[in-house]
């Protein structure tokens, strides 16, 4: 297919023609990562600039490790060491980097919008790496990835998205891309986790409250990370209510299907929603996931950068 978009800002609105077409790649992708030496010529010659505004581990390496993968030049920077902190805008920190040469910026803010903003004034290609509460597309992606080599196909497979789902952009993304890919979903969590205009915004995508109401029908299960940042805000009573409610432990994931798949974006709070027997047992993909983020992330930057692949 010929791909069409400058920029990756989020999954809504994507084809799964187009989502089909970056997983297909990624796969490539995963067999370059097991060759002895992971390394392809792809986008020698390009300069990929990191931004990353807010904390990261998996997502910050995985893009740096996916550049590198594929020869690309690879400048990081972080608010910390930057001149945001005297005062330098956004726009003006991008707009100085591009004059150096830049071929694509991946941008993480604590902004919804901010990766938009910014693909609308530079030339360079812009990868959203998260933009606050709105959308992580290739988190998205890289579920799939993950999924897809257990379940094959998703039309009609049931994913269930535990947590706090009006602060997740991970949901958001999951949300459009598995439903794109013919997944049914269903939201899960505290109502006050939930936002009041979900069922509109979303109208395709059940809401339960009760967690252990939806075990027995999932084929894959989603678990959030739960903010512990925002405890002491009345969203949920305590971390203890919270577990009992909403932890997947080794209890209830014996009233799911035999198969079914766990995942968890990391960082994963072990014990408070999801058990440690749980994120490392047989029916967990978490570090499956991580993998895959690089095969993803280096998928979209050679499709972005419009790159050459050899064997
Ligand atoms: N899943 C995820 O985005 O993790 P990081 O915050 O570590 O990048």
């Amino acid at each position: 297919m010929t791909w069409t978009h400058k920029n990756l800002l989020g999954l809504e609105g994507l084809s799964r023609e187009e989502i089909t077409f970056i997983l297909d790649t990624a796969e490539r992708f995963h067999e370059v990562l097991d060759r002895p030496i992971p390394l392809v010529p792809a986008l020698r010659g390009k300069t990929i600039l990191n931004m990353f505004y807010e904390p990261s581990t998996r997502t910050a390496t995985s893009f740096a490790m996916a550049a590198k993968r594929l020869s690309a030049d690879v400048v990081g920077f972080s608010k910390a060491s930057s001149s945001v902190k005297k005062g330098e805008t956004l726009l003006d920190t991008v707009r100085t980097i591009e004059s150096m040469r830049v071929d694509g910026v991946v941008i993480r803010h604590s902004c919804p919008g901010a990766a938009r903003f910014i693909a609308q004034r530079i030339d360079a290609f812009v990868i959203n790496a998260g933009d606050g509460a709105h959308e992580h597309p290739t988190q998205g992606l890289l579920d799939l990835s993950a999924a897809r080599k257990r379940l094959e196909s998703f039309e009609g497979r049931h994913l269930v998205v535990v947590g706090d789902i009006t602060h997740s952009r991970v949901a958001r993304s999951a949300i459009y891309g598995f439903s794109t890919m013919g997944a049914e979903i269903t939201v899960c969590g505290p109502a006050t986790l939930i936002p009041p205009h979900f069922k509109k915004a979303f109208p395709n995508v059940g809401i339960e409250t009760d967690f252990d109401r939806l075990l027995a029908d999932a084929d894959m299960i989603m678990m959030l990370r739960l903010q512990l940042e925002r405890q002491g805000k009345g969203l949920f009573p305590s971390i203890r209510e919270y577990r009992k409610l909403y932890c997947l432990t080794a209890e209830r994931i014996k009233k799911a299907k035999p198969d079914v798949v766990v995942m968890h974006p990391g960082p994963m709070n072990r014990g408070i929603e999801i058990e440690p027997a749980v994120a490392d047992g047989p029916n967990s993909v978490v570090l499956a996931q991580v993998r895959a983020g690089v095969a993803v992330r280096m998928a979209v930057l050679y499709i972005l950068a419009g790159g050459e692949l050899e064997h």
